[in-house]
């Protein structure tokens, strides 16, 4: 597998873990879950806050900014759906159906030096 383009250096991650990137694929978002780099896409699949300015949690989620929403990079699957109590009603229908049909797309990539790379296949 050759080395893609550069998408950010780890240490600009900051305390989030992850970043939104303007990539030729539009935009994502990167960063280091569990020790691992990912690159997924960045709206939310509930409405539409950018992931990339959410932040990657203790075990490893990625959590949205806006309602708290929270994502297995390495599946793309919503692990929790929207919290607070607007969302009640629908949290557990907006999960089943994000996981069914919308889930985030997951890009390869690949940590060099530092920097996390998109994969070249
Ligand atoms: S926009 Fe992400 S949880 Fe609502």
């Amino acid at each position: 597998m050759a080395d893609g383009p550069k998408l950010v250096n780890v240490r600009d991650l900051g305390d989030r873990g992850v970043k939104k990137v303007h990539t030729r694929l539009g935009q994502l978002a990167v960063g280091e879950a569990s020790g691992q780099p990912f690159a997924v896409s960045n709206r939310c699949r509930h409405l539409g806050a950018s992931l990339g300015e959410g932040k990657v949690t203790e075990n490893g989620c990625l959590k949205c900014p806006w309602h708290g929403a929270e994502y297995d990079v390495t599946t793309g699957k919503m692990t929790l759906g929207p919290q607070g109590a607007l969302f009640a009603p629908v949290r557990q229908v907006v999960r089943s159906v994000t996981n069914a049909v919308a889930r985030l797309r997951r890009y390869r990539v690949t940590e060099i030096g530092g920097e996390i790379h998109l994969a070249e296949p």
